[in-house]
């Protein structure tokens, strides 16, 4: 990974680098500039009618005229409208067209994510990898795109992915399969958060996705693949990790852990951030969060193992050669 690749990418919806993500923003200008001009037309004639037919002291003490019915008025203020309207939802349709109905090429990334109640999930099945909360995409090459197809599903309750650069929103809701895609054509680290109410710490389960160039990808992706961390360092801190509950919900490939509650930790430390976004991933915030995780994010279902700070210092110095 290069120095750049650490650079957060800021910017919200209005500032899309992905197919879907500026369809939708398109759209959004759109929408808005043609009930800006609406807002503006209305907001210009009731001014002009309130200054120019407001009550003078020469005026009459009586009531105006009173006028009723106008075809032509009425005409107008029935088909202008429903002409705009027209025209919007043409415009939308087109747009959900052009995002739920993109057809996949070939060699797209195939991600199943799934969502868990506080983190994510990233499954590459062709690529038989394995990580969590920080998603990793090729950058798309306009002359062969590689977009990205995630596939989203829900270990517990509702969630929704959301990474507003890339792609609108999409909710991974039990016992259901979700589709969305992205095309990201500006390499960077993209945030993203769930975006449905999930329980306590719904607004800590934060998304980063990491696009980087092709090479970059293809070098991330064999280095998952490898088997966990340094194996020349063993010691007691793997002791302390695979006699514990820890290996009940965590994976560490290549250790008797084969947990799926939690996050797979065979390569923790290629993360930079741990508790799915809670902090970054240190020395020393692994051992604030494995000592008592509840104290980075009260009610995370990771409890506190009450190891001894021996125990503790040790299983973190080994955690941390998990490369
Ligand atoms: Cu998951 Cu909100």
């Amino acid at each position: 990974m290069g120095a750049a690749n650490h650079q957060i990418a800021r910017g919200a919806v209005f500032s899309p680098v992905s197919a879907p993500a500026s369809s939708i923003a398109t759209l959004a200008w759109f929408t808005l500039a043609v009930t800006a001009g609406i807002f503006l037309i209305v907001l210009g004639l009731l001014l002009y009618s309130v200054v120019r037919f407001r009550a003078r002291a020469t005026d009459e003490p009586r009531e105006p005229a009173q006028l009723y019915g106008s075809n032509h008025i009425e005409f107008a203020w029935t088909a202008i409208p429903a002409l705009i309207v027209f025209v919007l939802v043409l415009t939308t349709i087109r747009t959900i067209y052009d995002v739920q109905a993109a057809r996949e090429p070939p060699g797209a990334i195939h991600v199943r994510v799934i969502g868990h109640q506080w983190w994510w999930e990233f499954q590459y099945p062709d690529l038989k990898i394995v990580t969590a909360n920080e998603l990793h995409v090729p950058l798309s090459d306009p002359a062969h795109p590689t977009p990205t197809w995630l596939q989203l599903e829900s270990a517990d309750v509702a969630h929704s992915f959301w990474v507003p650069r890339l792609a609108g929103k999409t909710d991974l809701i039990p016992n259901r399969i979700n589709t969305m895609w992205m095309d990201p054509r500006q390499a960077g680290i993209y945030l993203g958060q769930c975006a449905e109410f999930c329980g306590t710490e719904h607004a800590m389960m934060l998304i980063r996705v990491i696009v980087e160039p092709r090479p970059a990808f293809d070098q991330w992706v064999a280095a998952q693949r490898l088997a966990a961390g340094n194996p020349k360092v063993e010691g007691h801190g793997k002791q302390v990790f695979e006699s514990n509950a820890c290996v009940n919900c965590h994976s560490v490939r290549g250790t008797s852990a084969r947990g799926t509650y939690g996050p797979d930790l065979t390569h923790l430390m290629s993360r930079q951030t741990l508790g799915s976004g809670v902090a970054l991933n240190t020395l020393e915030h692994l051992k604030i969060w494995v000592g008592d995780p509840g104290r980075m994010k009260p009610g995370v279902l990771m409890p506190a193992m009450n190891l001894s700070q021996n125990d503790l210092d040790d299983l973190v110095a080994w955690m941390v050669t998990l490369k």
